[in-house]
């Protein structure tokens, strides 16, 4: 039902929402899907600067990305990071033939669809009236209904008790701008909100106040060496098989502080890189012996490969 929440919130989205993003402008399911799943784990802008106009341009629909093969895909989304998106996207295009299914149901089965982007495709392609549940929606849920806890399956009924189903597309877009530019984590701008008169934290002058945050663990440092083995301007480099970075291209890793390991090598530099659940602290050698087990490849060869953000650092040293 439409209430005066609602109409203030689409005036304040009128005047103030992010109306350039370019996926806000589709009606095209399949560039929706690739800007909701790119913008699951990464920032609005980094998305649209870098990210979403050239993956669209090399794999401009859905036959286009399931006639690609995975390390295509994999390189076109490399420096974007959380790969397991881009290998979920490409098996998702591999599965749907001709267009992605409309349901709900049927969208959440698909490899990397959870129940909020399935509702947010649903919402922006199809127009279905359902509201989404991001980290930006739960933040102005939990301030606007007062709730210092609440489940998954408690927000997303509150989710639906402050949804607009007669304006199911503008009124999620709404509820993401609102989280970002207004309802912000650490400072919500009470006085610029649509939903000041109504929303409980701001009635009650405590805006701030959100359900503790798990404390942010502290990441582990792995140590390690990084072997480039070459020979006549050639770089010997592998596939991951493991689950991290599955399906990337790397040089050669080992553990630091192996016998006799360092000596006979020639340190190139040292890298840092930061991931999720650890921070990589690598230095960096040139080995001349021989390696097996390897592809050893030229650099134009190398660039054409999908790498981590480590690896492109070691072919910047080598360039
Ligand atoms: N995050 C997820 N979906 C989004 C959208 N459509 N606009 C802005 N940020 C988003």
């Amino acid at each position: 039902m439409h209430k005066p929440v609602h109409t203030n919130l689409l005036r304040w989205y009128e005047q103030y929402g992010r109306h350039n993003l370019p996926w806000r402008h589709s009606r095209d399911s399949y560039t929706i899907w690739i800007s909701e799943i790119m913008l699951q784990q990464t920032q609005v802008t980094t998305v649209l600067e870098r990210f979403y106009t050239p993956f669209l341009q090399q794999f401009p629909t859905l036959r286009d990305l399931a006639a690609a093969t995975e390390e295509e895909v994999l390189k076109q989304w490399e420096g974007l990071g959380y790969y397991t998106r881009a290998r979920n996207v490409y098996k998702t295009a591999q599965l749907v033939e001709h267009a992605l299914p409309q349901s709900i149901h049927e969208l959440i089965q698909l490899p990397g669809i959870g129940k909020s982007t399935a509702h947010a495709i649903a919402a922006f392609a199809y127009r279905t009236p359902v509201p989404i549940l991001d980290a930006n929606v739960k933040r102005i849920l939990y301030r606007f209904f007062g709730k210092k806890k609440a489940s998954e399956r408690e927000l997303w009924a509150l989710a639906y008790r402050l949804f607009d189903d007669e304006h199911p597309f503008e009124y999620n877009q709404a509820m993401m701008d609102l989280g970002s530019l207004v309802c912000r984590s650490k400072e919500a701008l009470c006085v610029h909100c649509p939903f000041e008169m109504q929303c409980h934290a701001a009635q009650q002058g405590a805006p701030l106040e959100l359900p503790e945050k798990k404390a942010v663990k502290s990441v582990p440092i792995r140590y390690k060496d990084i072997v480039v083995f070459t020979c006549k301007n050639r770089y010997a480099l592998k596939q991951r098989s493991g689950r991290f970075l599955h399906g990337l291209w790397g040089f050669s890793e080992y553990e630091q502080n192996r016998d006799n390991a360092e000596g006979q090598m020639q340190q190139l530099g040292s890298i840092v890189q930061k991931y999720s659940h650890f921070h990589l602290y690598a230095d960096v050698y040139i080995s001349y012996e021989p390696v097996e087990g390897h592809e050893y490849l030229t650099l134009e060869e190398i660039n054409k490969l999908p790498l981590s953000k480590a690896d492109i650092k070691i072919v910047k040293m080598l360039t």
